[in-house]
């Protein structure tokens, strides 16, 4: 009988390399006893060294479930993930035998697993601990996990919050985000997180202020938010609340949504003969908006109201870039003044940026949309409109000499790069563009509003957040 001692429970690299070596000496699972550092060991257990008898191989998908799963809490994980390895190894389909009892058991822990980090993801709230004296802040978190996912689940925020500083206590491990790197350590407790702070203040807020009193459906909020983690979220102390008063707000909600209805709907306009940019309008901020209004280069101009043109400081250091105007927008002739817009205030206030020393503009300039009865239905640009648009996008860039650039969203990104990327594979990467200025991708504050998850939205929402605050860091590094 061999007796392994595994020294760090979840750890995978430490289970896969006496696995390796049990599985190229073929020992076989009834003759392994796997233990528990502290555990009291057997006077018997074969101590004589282990010999290579075969090369181990294993299906990569596999490998990728053993990798999870190994952080289960079910006590013979070590013994369990043993004998498929051992099985699989003689078994190249096992994976797909659903009916087997080992692959069946498997699926379980790796669906509890995955349901495990999602709940991660979407329930891990950070509390701030203050800043060093170069201005980054830090933050911790206290989550209590059913398994040991601690290391399967950093990364998601490494990825989510690059720009500070943080770490996440649960009873078994902490990860630690500091100088760009991740590291764990020892469990922790829940009394070495402070109990509240101002970002708790304004989870609740968020919370409050994205609460659908028309959409409440109890049983999948329960199910989506399982009672169980309550006591760690700030918002949830606001739920019963928030229930008591639903029907009175759906009742307000459905007048204002009266109320709302475009008053200049039904007068569409259609414009003449464009007017001609005149000599000289583009050599300021204040001429180009001017400029801007006599703008016909492509169809989308034609229904609009008016073109909505950059707003802010001419000389600012970080410039935002949405997509197009929204109907409010349209309407009042300014960037981001509707619902987008007050989302987007609230971002850069937590990320500790003052919209007043910003530049806010959009990749294309008139709102284009499709009348559906009252309502104007917004419509994507497409990218023939935004290359056309960027033009304007150009001047701006060349007057506000920004030193950053903040893109919202895919049709921001076209138009500051001239190509179409996905955010994903640009988000945390700041880049250089071609005109000098540091490129920071980020999705679109609409993309936020409609998230039907209200879990999934308070986690990006945070990401968003996270993204501003790495563009101010940056514009903080350069005028230092
Ligand atoms: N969405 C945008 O992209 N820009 C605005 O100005 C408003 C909404």
């Amino acid at each position: 009988m061999r007796e392994i001692i595994l020294n760090t429970p979840g750890d995978f690299a430490e289970w896969r390399d006496a696995a390796r070596t049990l599985l190229a000496a073929e020992v076989p699972p009834e003759d392994i006893v796997w233990r528990q550092a502290g555990e009291s060991a057997s006077l018997f257990s074969d101590t004589a060294p282990l010999v290579p008898k075969r090369a181990i191989t294993l299906p990569r998908a596999l490998v990728t479930t053993l990798d999870r799963v190994v952080c289960h809490r079910d006590a013979n994980v070590p013994t369990r993930l043993y004998t498929i390895a051992w099985r699989a190894l003689t078994d190249r389909r096992l994976l797909e035998r659903r009916t087997d009892d080992d692959v069946d058991w498997l699926a379980k822990a790796d669906k509890s697993i995955r349901r495990d980090l999602h709940k991660m993801h979407a329930f891990v709230r950070f509390r701030r601990l203050g800043e060093d004296e170069t201005g980054r802040e830090s933050f911790a978190a206290w989550f209590e996990p059913e398994h040991r996912i601690l290391r399967l689940g950093a990364p998601f925020f490494r990825k989510r919050f690059y720009g500070m500083d943080w770490a996440i206590l649960t009873p078994d491990a902490r990860a630690i985000w500091q100088n760009e790197t991740l590291s764990f350590g020892p469990g922790g407790t829940r009394d070495e997180v402070p109990d509240s702070d101002v970002v708790e203040d304004q989870w609740r807020m968020y919370y409050g202020s994205i609460f659908n009193p028309a959409r409440v459906k109890i049983a999948a909020m329960r199910a989506e938010m399982p009672k169980k983690y309550w006591h760690n979220l700030p918002e949830a102390q606001d739920i019963a609340p928030l229930l008591a008063g639903a029907g009175a707000r759906v009742e307000r909600m459905r007048e204002t949504a009266v109320q709302l209805a475009n008053p200049r709907s039904d007068k569409w306009r259609v414009r003449g003969e464009p007017e001609a940019v005149m000599p000289g309008e583009t050599a300021t901020i204040e001429g180009l908006a001017r400029g801007l209004q006599a703008c016909t280069r492509c169809p989308i101009h034609c229904n609009a109201t008016q073109a909505v043109a950059g707003e802010g400081k001419a000389d600012a250091r970080i410039m935002l870039v949405g997509e197009q105007p929204g109907n409010r927008e349209d309407l009042e002739g300014r960037p981001f003044v509707g619902p987008a817009g007050q989302l987007l205030n609230e971002a850069l206030d937590e990320a500790g940026l003052d919209r007043a020393q910003l530049y806010v503009t959009n990749a294309v300039k008139h709102f284009k949309f499709e009348p559906r009865g009252k309502r104007r239905l917004h419509q994507n640009p497409t990218a023939g409109e935004i290359d056309i648009c960027r033009w304007w996008l150009d001047q701006e860039r060349d007057l506000v000499k920004p030193d950053i650039i903040v893109s919202l969203g895919g049709s921001a990104l076209r138009g500051l790069t001239g190509k179409s990327a996905s955010i994903s594979s640009m988000r945390g990467k700041p880049i250089t563009l071609a005109g000098g200025e540091r490129l920071v991708a980020t999705v679109h504050p609409s993309f936020l509003l409609r998230l039907p998850d209200r879990q999934r939205a308070a986690v990006e929402r945070a990401a968003f957040v996270a993204d501003l605050a790495v563009a101010r860091s940056l514009a903080k590094a350069i005028s230092a």
